[in-house]
């Protein structure tokens, strides 16, 4: 693996590119298509319904804890918001956000722990569990079909920028960028996978390698283990800024969120 990705890398001869200001693009705007254009026809077709999508089972789940009242103390999500498809309605497309009450930056797994420990009283659920997996994708589920929706504004733009500068910084021994794939290698074949805009449309998703359902950070953290970086730790401070950032390039009309969505 090792070998066949010097190889890949002796073929890059790009830098990486100066991005003069905070909002230029990359990939210029008419470009821009989902991961799900790039995977196999027969994964599109599991992604496409919902009876052979594996990532029900987790979907299944997170229906079973929405509904579920441990005691009168201690309320269900939907004894508070309701039904799914009304309260949470386009909601997972405006994270990651800056959390008002603390001043963090949060995505929608901080915005459902704040719930279970502020509105619940009970524990937070740990990243990766299949319960947090499930009720993230859950929620999710509620904005399919609509676009990403990430604002920048003076709240939250040094956490942008912080996650912009990782994207363009060239990391680990095989000392690759995130652009150097995602944005000057698209459409490419690495390691019998397409190369994709690196969108993150599809998370949280059911990913074949994994044989189970995966966090956004799960996937950037596979990425930076591909070019034998440090692996940022899940909920790190450094995915937070990187998911505002890819969420900000992510936001076009023709990349709608599929979660739960499966990939390779
Ligand atoms: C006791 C009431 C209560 C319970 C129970 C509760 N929430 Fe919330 N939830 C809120 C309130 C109030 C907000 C608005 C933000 C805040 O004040 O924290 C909110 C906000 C949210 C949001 C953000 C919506 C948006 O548009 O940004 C999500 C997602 C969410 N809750 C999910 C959940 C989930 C999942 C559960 C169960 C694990 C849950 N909530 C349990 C009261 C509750
Ligand atoms: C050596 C090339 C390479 C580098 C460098 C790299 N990735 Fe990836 N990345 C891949 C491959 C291959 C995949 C799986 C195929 C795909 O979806 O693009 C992937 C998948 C992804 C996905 C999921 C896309 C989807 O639709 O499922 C995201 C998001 C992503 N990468 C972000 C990043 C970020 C952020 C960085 C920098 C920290 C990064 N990648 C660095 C090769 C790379």
């Amino acid at each position: 693996m090792i070998r066949s990705l010097y190889l890949f890398v002796s073929l890059l001869c790009f830098s990486v590119s100066s991005v003069a200001n905070d909002f230029d693009r990359v990939v210029p705007p008419q470009a821009l298509r989902s991961g799900l254009t790039f995977i196999s026809e027969d994964l599109r077709s599991l992604a496409r319904s919902d009876d052979l999508n594996p990532a029900f089972l987790w979907i299944i789940q997170g229906e079973a804890l929405w509904k579920k009242t441990e005691s009168p103390e201690h309320p269900s999500c939907s004894s508070c918001h309701g039904e799914l498809n009304q309260s949470m309605r386009g909601a997972s497309t405006r994270y990651p956000q800056i959390d008002k009450q603390s001043g963090q930056l949060i995505n929608l797994e901080g915005r459902i722990n704040e719930c279970r420990t502020r509105h619940q009283k009970l524990p937070e659920l740990a990243l990766e569990s299949d319960e947090m997996l499930g009720i993230t994708a859950y929620v999710a589920m509620a904005s399919r079909g609509l676009p990403l929706n990430a604002h920048i504004d003076a709240s939250n733009i040094e956490h942008f920028r912080r996650g912009r500068e990782l994207y363009y910084t060239r990391m680990g021994q095989i000392n690759l960028a995130c652009t150097n794939c995602h944005e000057q290698n698209w459409g490419r074949k690495l390691q019998g996978e397409t190369i994709s805009q690196g969108h993150i449309n599809a998370y949280p998703a059911y990913r074949l390698e994994w044989q189970r359902m995966g966090s956004l950070h799960r996937r950037l953290r596979a990425c930076l283990s591909g070019v034998r970086a440090y692996m940022f730790p899940l909920g790190s401070s450094e995915l937070l800024d990187l998911e505002l950032f890819l969420a900000w390039r992510s936001t076009d009309p023709k990349i709608i969120v599929e979660s739960p969505g499966v990939r390779r």
